[in-house]
């Protein structure tokens, strides 16, 4: 089966994608750094560098011409997520009411372009990721003069009666993926053969192999079951942040504070909560940090937390901010500074992912970060023996450009899940009953 990929990045979503079944015929990205990799990692893909406003025609020509007559099955499209909104559509009718006018991200309109192209280009199915709020995101409508719409909706009233869909926001960690991970994820399919089984079905995914709870499915992946063989690594200094012989298993080092902070952490604790270090004293029982929701329903974190003992005065090692000789608690929520735990999937792996003031970003007992190889396992990459971290024109990739894809990607083995349900359906291969599902994966367990 043929697919084209849009918004494509470094193609970490493709290999999802590609190890499903779709060839990847065609993609598309912006930024020249992200498609070098892509390019490195499918060279057989023509892949078109540049704005998709702008290169809407060239993407249409180059997927005719790699077709060479045969069909398009699939788009998968994973527009930029940085602009859709949290607020739920009674703010925005609110807004409305009142004469103002929403201002609109750009980079909400990049759903013109896409689907542009998936109707210009015959495809059957169009496979949009993006996050939750994306349903809650209103954009101009350009077919009614601008008159605000959903996205959803926009794109149904697109693509017309023609197309079902089936929508849905998925838990990662629910297929299996050692990372919580929350995507909204929209199938919308003229074919007949995935219509019939949405008809029946109620829906075009894959049932989930895992749960939290682990009662009939297999419990959640966790930080334990993925990383814990991996060799110890300290961010004190040089020669033990870094494996000798595991690439990318190395850490940034921490400067002295941030690693005096971290290393009086308990397990699963925030360096916030940190309790007294002073020998004669180890008061444990000083207020800890937190968070509250304020009267406009904005979470504020707490200003009076302390950070000397309130028994014996001495300082706690608790983040904090040196000015003019004085010390004050850093600003900041208890996830920064935190430990993951080894008990659960790690939290969402962003960009900023090496750094300890992140979310829940510290390692579950040793005074370090993530290294980037833990994260490339909890991201599900190491699933994939060929994808490599490289350049089609030779330059290096960066640890940032790295950070950057991960951030920006979803879990490739959990997209390949959803991918391979409608691989099957397509291809008429019997799918198992959620019931054999369950039996087969805990037999294999
Ligand atoms: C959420 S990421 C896609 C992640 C990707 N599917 C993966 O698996 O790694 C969105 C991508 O869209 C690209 N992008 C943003 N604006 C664009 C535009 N106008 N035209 C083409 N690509 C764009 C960004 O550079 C970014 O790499």
């Amino acid at each position: 089966m043929k697919a084209m990929s849009l918004f494509a990045c470094g193609g970490i979503g493709d290999l999802g994608l590609n190890h499903a079944g779709f060839e990847v015929v065609v993609a598309n990205e912006l930024l020249e750094e992200r498609a070098e990799v892509f390019k490195f990692n499918y060279p057989k893909t023509q892949m078109i560098t540049g704005d998709i406003w702008q290169k809407q025609q060239n993407i249409l020509e180059q997927t005719k011409q790699a077709l060479n007559g045969k069909q398009l099955d699939l788009v998968f499209a994973t527009p930029p997520c940085q602009g859709m909104s949290k607020n739920g559509r009674g703010k925005l009718l609110n807004a409305i009411r009142q004469g103002l006018k929403p201002e609109t991200d750009e980079r909400n309109l990049l759903i013109i372009p896409t689907l542009n192209i998936f109707l210009a280009s015959g495809a059957h199915t169009l496979v949009l990721e993006n996050v939750p709020e994306m349903e809650n995101t209103y954009i101009p409508n350009p077919h009614q003069d601008g008159e605000m719409i959903g996205i959803i909706d926009f794109i149904k009233q697109s693509l017309g009666d023609e197309f079902l869909s089936s929508i849905r926001v998925v838990e990662f960690a629910d297929y299996g993926v050692p990372q919580c991970r929350q995507r909204l994820i929209s199938i919308f399919t003229k074919h007949p053969k995935l219509k019939k089984h949405l008809q029946f079905f109620g829906s075009l995914f894959p049932d989930k192999t895992h749960s939290k709870e682990g009662k009939q499915l297999l419990p959640w992946q966790t930080v334990h079951d993925a990383i814990a063989d991996l060799p110890t690594l300290d961010a004190s200094q040089t020669e033990t942040a870094k494996h000798k012989f595991i690439p990318y298993h190395s850490v940034p080092l921490l400067d002295e504070e941030k690693y005096f902070w971290v290393a009086n952490t308990p397990k699963e604790k925030s360096a916030f909560d940190n309790q007294c270090i002073n020998p004669d004293c180890l008061f444990d029982k000083n207020p800890t940090h937190g968070a509250s929701v304020d009267e406009k329903g904005v979470n504020r974190y707490n200003t009076e937390t302390p950070l000397y003992c309130m028994k014996c005065g001495h300082l706690l090692p608790r983040p904090w901010v040196k000015e003019n000789g004085q010390y004050r608690l850093m600003k900041g929520y208890t996830s920064a500074y935190k430990r993951m735990s080894w008990d659960n999937p790690a939290s969402t792996l962003t960009r900023n992912l090496s750094y300890a003031c992140s979310d829940n970003k510290v390692h579950p007992e040793q005074n370090r970060v993530l290294s980037l190889y833990e994260a490339m396992i909890l991201h599900t990459i190491t699933d994939y023996k060929f994808f490599y971290w490289q350049r089609a024109d030779g330059k290096k990739v960066s640890d940032k450009l790295i950070r950057e894809l991960i951030g920006e990607s979803i879990p490739p083995a959990g997209l390949e899940k959803i991918f391979s349900h409608l691989a099957l359906i397509l291809q008429d291969i019997e799918l198992p009953t959620k019931q054999r599902l369950g039996q087969q994966e805990l037999e294999f367990a």
